[in-house]
């Protein structure tokens, strides 16, 4: 079954943080469940960009971070998977193997005011 058809996923206008709650930079992870089913996403911050993506490894399926919160690498430069150390950039492109030439799904998320929805 793909994340699209999570049934744990929420769906548009889901209020999920107000945006001071995400570092700059830094990333913040988000966790819904429904039926037994876990949807898990993420959203990363690092100035003017805002980015959310599915939080599964294309490489092995594996949540990204194994601490709360440390997707990004310590220059802020990536996004870190720690199941194996691939690193992406932050338009979510696998830049180092195993996920090079892979990305990460991307999840819809935007700011109104000074809070994160799901869009
Ligand atoms: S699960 Fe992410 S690099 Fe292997």
């Amino acid at each position: 079954m793909s994340a699209a058809d999570n049934p744990a996923r929420p769906g548009p206008d889901v209020r999920l943080c107000a945006l001071e709650e995400i570092a700059d930079p830094g990333g913040k992870g988000f966790r819904f469940r429904v039926e037994g089913r876990i949807f898990a996403g993420f959203v990363v911050r690092k100035g003017e960009l805002l980015a959310g993506y599915v939080d599964s490894c294309p490489h092995a399926g594996w949540p990204l971070a194994t601490l709360d919160d440390r997707y990004l690498t310590r220059d802020a430069g990536h996004i870190l998977c720690t199941g194996h150390g691939a690193l992406f950039t932050l338009d979510g492109q696998g830049a180092t193997n195993p996920c090079l030439g892979l990305r990460l799904t991307p999840w819809a998320i935007e700011v109104r005011g000074d809070e994160v929805f799901t869009a």
